[in-house]
């Protein structure tokens, strides 16, 4: 049986007023081009969406991973945006498109990018995340808890299909390198790296048993790509759900603490990751805070059966209520580590020209 893809492909190519919402004539021109591509028979179904001003393409195919006509598709939809961005005078049009040609894989382009190719069980859930305001590296806490953490997932400890474990994909995006720890086994070694989330992230994660992939993260960092600072990377993810992998409620549960990632205001402030609706993706506080989007599918023959707008639930009131004290506590810091993040990982920095200018004002001490 030919497998099913499923792509995530996101870019921020364009939002108003300033960084807050993808407008939505960005969503309906990248709509237009994926529905000619889906009546030429290349998508099976797709929908367009966003979080904050990052426009999300998921599309199912079955073409598998890395295939260079869904890239070129789906490049050529946020290149087609960008115009009409251009056009409106929108802010940002088309910042997170890096190169100027479309050279077969989308990768290093810009664009975040998460597919999954897989054989359809007889029925099969899906979870999409998108978030706003922040870096890859902002999975990593939940992603660890979901696949390795029995305090958060109760199927590890006592579902036999999930017993076996998870094997986590980290990637060292400074070196360009990557390596397979098991978990539970090597979670502590796991952690030792993770816990430096703005360079070791987790990219993938298999099931240990029969190595099929349970979850996929957008891990690319535009600052890396282009060696200055050309907006956020803000990330993506789609993590495989029930009958072997975590239950839908066990993927959800690690975002209901709000935890603190990196990427609020300017990229350069600690921030609580608010889960929010599809509604309230829209960041506004201190452009933030920032925010996470979960959208519930099933897979079925390559249809997308959904969305479900998972964190519109009273039941993550309190994560955001939670966020919101977190957010007013982080603020006072003002000009203060730890809501600024450390100099070497801020996206906008003063500290040379300050440095320079003060520099015969500095002198030895004993
Ligand atoms: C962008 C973001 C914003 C901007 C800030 C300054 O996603 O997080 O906080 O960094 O609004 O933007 P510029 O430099 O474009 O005026
Ligand atoms: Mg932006
Ligand atoms: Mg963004």
């Amino acid at each position: 049986m030919v497998k099913t893809t499923v792509s995530v492909i996101k870019a921020d190519v364009g939002s108003y007023p300033g960084h807050s919402i993808a407008h939505p004539e960005i969503m309906e021109t990248c709509r237009k081009e994926l529905t000619q591509a889906q009546k030429k028979g290349l998508l099976i179904d797709f929908l367009v969406t966003h979080c904050g001003d990052d426009t999300a393409l998921i599309m199912t195919h079955k073409k598998g991973e890395d295939n260079e006509e869904i890239h070129s598709l789906a490049w050529d939809s946020f290149v087609k945006a960008t115009e009409r961005a251009k056009e409106l005078k929108l802010y940002g049009a088309g910042q997170d498109l890096l190169a100027d040609t479309f050279t077969g894989n989308i990768k290093g382009m810009g664009p975040g990018i998460a597919e999954i190719e897989f054989e359809e069980r007889p029925s099969d859930p899906v979870i999409i995340f998108a978030m706003d305001k922040t870096e890859p590296g902002a999975f990593n806490l939940p992603i660890y808890r979901v696949f390795a953490d029995p305090f958060c997932t109760a199927g590890l400890i006592i579902d036999p299909s999930l017993h076996g474990g998870f094997i986590f994909e980290v990637y060292d995006v400074q070196k360009h390198t990557r390596a397979l720890l098991n978990c539970p086994e090597e979670s502590y070694d796991l952690l030792a790296l993770i816990g430096t989330t703005s360079r070791y992230i987790i990219k993938r994660v298999y099931r240990k048993s029969d190595n099929e992939t349970a979850a996929c993260i957008s891990t690319e960092r535009l600052s890396l790509i282009a060696g200055r600072y050309v907006g956020k990377d803000d990330p993506v993810a789609i993590v495989r759900a029930q009958a072997g992998f975590p239950a839908v409620g066990e993927i959800l549960e690690p975002f209901a603490k709000a935890h603190l990632v990196k990427g609020w205001m300017r990229g350069s402030h600690h921030g609580p990751l608010m889960p929010v609706s599809l509604e309230d993706a829209h960041p506004t506080r201190f452009d933030g805070p920032p925010r996470v989007l979960a959208l519930g599918f099933q897979i079925g023959n390559g249809k997308l059966v959904g969305p479900v707008d998972m964190f519109k639930d009273p039941a993550f009131d309190g994560a955001r209520s939670l966020a919101n004290q977190i957010t007013d506590y982080m603020k006072y810091h003002g000009p203060f580590e730890p809501l600024r993040l450390p100099p070497e990982e801020m996206e906008y920095t003063t500290l040379p020209g300050v440095l320079k200018k003060l520099a015969d004002r500095f002198e030895k001490v004993e």
